[in-house]
């Protein structure tokens, strides 16, 4: 039996106890109160019987009619209905009016009694009433008599009436405060289950400790709770064949049991491992910072193939085999990268040029007006199809999985398609799709479309981007859109449209060399020339006028502004890694960023300290991370993003549970990291108040926050979005073998 079930039994015993002890007491306080009120009468009755006594023993030979009027006057006490004198034999000598006739004094008393032994009283009826006869001998030296007193008792009837009716009244008010207390215990006692039933399937949910089995209210139900979610999970695992945590080994099981023999290609422009040439000549390995390559990497470590990429290092070409391969990482080979070659001037055209002046600005509304140049699309053209012949090339079988990534290769998927039909082709759209209307500004905006729907899986990262292409699609093709089942059909073949939340590793290899909190704390604090109690907060990406870097020095500069208090105790550490520095859109923010840097440090610094410090330069994932861990907040100002995974880089950096992320609601990941402190970066106002508040989260809050998020991150990471993704594709690929086998019959 459940506590709250127990709990409602002992209510209602409760009460039914309470009901028996009224109905119990109702006989006894009628005898108690018959009792005390005959008591009382005959208290009374002794009270007048000892007024009178002497004048009567005075009094008692003359003749005693006298006494008449001294009784007359006695009786007009209403409960005193007569009184009487007897004589010797017993007789009524002298009475009032109202004395009944048939009322003698027997028995006599014999002399010499004493008076308190020999006081009697009888109850007995009179014309139906009920009274009280009182006899008190008298004793005048040898004469004797008793005087009798007659009392009514109707009134005892009244009390106890009165006093049930007064029982019944004081049962039936404590049954409503028994009730209401009752309920008021139970409601309080169903808040606490209902927040412990919640608290389980959170805890569930996150990997926490059980706090339900914690509280005997709910120790029973924890458990049961536990058991059917865990045997709910476990059913719908069974059905869909979704492993419950992702991890490098789950999902190569996938793709051994989904896609056997699977061959596997991921194409994107950035390469996951770029040799340079440092200053002395040695052949450097970099890391590029780039948030593509920080999800698929450790994707290609679990599941091996090929992955496709612009050498764009100085020393690519001379690490490469004949064929233009490397095997990486360097240190512990998993997977083959092939590189393409790209001339400079195919590059200004192709990458700097229509992706980055073009498309870029186009699908990122961040107020930068997007240039598009004949020229450039030429050679976006010519590119897409140089990668298109390279993976045909590469390919060993009819049906590779190919997996495009980003708006660099829009017109790949429909090339790919065209020259191997069967290739199963998973593109992967990186950054915001915008409506139609404004996607509708591109002069190539139906090529660019028919080349995306050459794929099998077209993923966004989140619903609304989805809901943005097929309004596009509608508005410029024409095609079929299928919204329940989320595809487009155009020139008869099919394309799925659907959401994947791209993520990051769990857990991160940076974080795996990391030393303890206290010590990036110390070690970023002295790197930095900062006292040990200086306050820190991290902004860490690419100068690209998308993040809302200058929003956010704006935010710091009204923050020390309103509250000066942080001056000297407060520090802003700003990591930018240079890119497309080509482009005047970027050198322009660059240049402005330096500006008020140093206009802002000039107005809020003093004695060599500076507000924000703005270190311009590549950081490899170790020194990320332990930036993020030495940080007390973390700021993701972004005016528009895909996803953003520097903000969950933050929450998986920090296993210490502590630390608080501010992040603007125009990045994709704002829908997944709800506890972080979500902010408009177009309001800087605002955006100071929650760099405030982040300086001043309690512990306890940011713990909580941090938790809820990680959980999300460690669920959520990037073995899933790739997982989701190759189910979806396997599921595609047995169809069209049915297909296959129909269309051969
Ligand atoms: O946001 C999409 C994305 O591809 C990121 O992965 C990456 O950070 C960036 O755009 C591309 O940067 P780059 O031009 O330096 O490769």
């Amino acid at each position: 039996m459940s506590n709250l079930s127990r709990g409602l039994l002992l209510l209602a015993f409760f009460a039914a106890a309470l009901l028996g002890l009224v109905a119990a007491l109702v006989p006894l306080s009628t005898s108690l109160i018959e009792q005390w009120s005959r008591r009382d009468v005959e208290l009374r009755s002794e009270l007048v019987f000892n007024s009178i006594r002497d004048r009567i023993e005075r009094e008692v030979t003359s003749p005693p009619q006298e006494l008449g009027p001294l009784f007359e006057r006695l009786t007009s006490d209403e409960r005193i209905l007569a009184l009487g004198l007897c004589d010797a034999s017993g007789q009524v000598v002298v009475a009032t009016r109202r004395m009944p006739r048939d009322v003698q004094c027997h028995p006599i008393i014999a002399s010499g009694t004493p008076v308190a032994q020999s006081v009697r009283f009888e109850r007995t009826r009179i014309d139906g009433e009920r009274v009280l006869v009182g006899i008190f001998p008298l004793t005048t030296g040898a004469a004797t008599g008793s005087l009798v007193i007659l009392h009514e008792l109707a009134f005892v009837s009244d009390r106890v009436v009165e006093a049930r009716w007064y029982m019944v009244v004081v049962g039936i008010a404590l049954l409503l405060l028994v009730g209401t207390l009752a309920s008021l215990i139970l409601g309080l006692m169903q808040r606490r289950y209902m927040a412990g039933v919640l608290a389980t399937i959170q805890d569930m949910r996150t990997g926490r400790p059980q706090r339900g089995v914690m509280d005997p209210v709910l120790k029973d139900e924890s458990r049961e709770i536990r058991g059917l979610l865990r045997d709910f999970r476990e059913k719908i695992r069974q059905e869909d064949g979704t492993p419950l945590e992702w991890s490098p080994s789950t999902l190569q099981d996938l793709l051994e049991n989904e896609l056997p023999d699977a061959e596997v290609f991921v194409v994107s422009n950035r390469e996951p491992y770029i040799h340079n040439h440092a200053d002395d000549g040695r052949v450097v390995v970099q890391r590029p910072a780039s948030g593509l390559v920080s999800a698929l990497e450790p994707v290609m470590r679990a599941c091996g193939g090929t992955w496709v990429a612009h050498g764009s290092g100085s020393a690519d070409r001379e690490t490469v085999d004949a064929s233009d391969h490397v095997l990486v990482p360097p240190a512990k080979p998993a997977y083959r990268l092939r590189r393409i070659w790209i001339t400079d001037e195919e590059q200004e055209g192709y990458y700097y040029g229509f992706a980055n002046e073009g498309l870029w600005p186009l699908c990122h509304l961040a107020y930068v007006r997007p240039i598009f140049r004949e020229s450039d699309w030429q050679q976006y053209v010519a590119i897409n199809q140089r990668f298109a012949d390279a993976i045909v090339r590469e390919a060993t079988r009819s049906d590779p999985v190919i997996m495009v990534q980003d708006y660099h290769f829009a017109l790949l998927p429909r090339m790919i398609r065209a020259q191997l039909p069967k290739a199963t082709i998973l593109t992967f759209w990186h950054i915001p799709w915008p409506n139609a209307e404004a996607f509708g500004i591109c002069p190539w905006k139906e090529e660019i479309i028919a080349g995306l729907l050459g794929s099998t899986v077209l993923g966004f990262h989140t619903q609304a981007y989805c809901n943005n292409f097929f309004e596009t699609v509608d508005r410029f093709m024409e095609s079929r859109i299928d919204r329940e089942h989320r595809s487009v059909v155009f020139g008869g073949e099919e394309t799925m449209v659907r959401p994947y939340p791209i993520s990051i590793e769990w857990p991160p290899a940076a974080l795996l060399s990391q030393q303890p909190v206290s010590e990036c704390r110390r070690a970023v604090r002295e790197r930095f020339g900062l006292p040990e109690d200086m306050k820190i907060g991290v902004g860490i990406e690419r100068f690209d006028y998308t993040k809302g870097i200058l929003d956010r020095l704006m935010a710091i500069d009204e923050l020390l502004t309103r509250q000066p208090q942080w001056k000297g105790r407060f520090t802003f550490v700003q990591i930018v890694a240079p890119t497309r520095s080509k482009l005047p859109s970027y050198t322009s923010l660059q240049k402005e960023a330096l500006r008020l840097t140093d206009e802002i440090n000039e107005r809020h610094g003093s004695d060599g300290y500076k507000p924000i410090l703005l270190v311009v330069r590549h950081h490899e994932p170790d020194e990320v991370y332990e930036l993020f861990r030495a940080a007390d907040l973390c700021v993701v100002s972004s005016l528009h993003d895909g996803m953003n995974l520097v903000a969950k880089e933050f929450v998986a950096a920090r296993d210490d549970e502590q630390g608080a992320l501010v992040l603007s609601r125009f990045a994709g990941a704002s829908s997944e990291l709800g506890e972080a402190l979500i902010i408009n970066p177009y309001d800087v106002q605002g955006m100071a108040e929650a760099i405030g508040r982040a300086l001043i989260m309690p512990e306890d809050e940011q713990r909580e926050r941090m938790r809820l998020m990680r959980a999300q991150v460690r669920e959520r990471n990037v073995y899933r979005w790739a997982g989701q993704i190759l189910l979806d594709a396997s599921r595609l690929r047995k169809r069209q073998r049915v297909k296959e086998f129909e269309e051969g019959l």
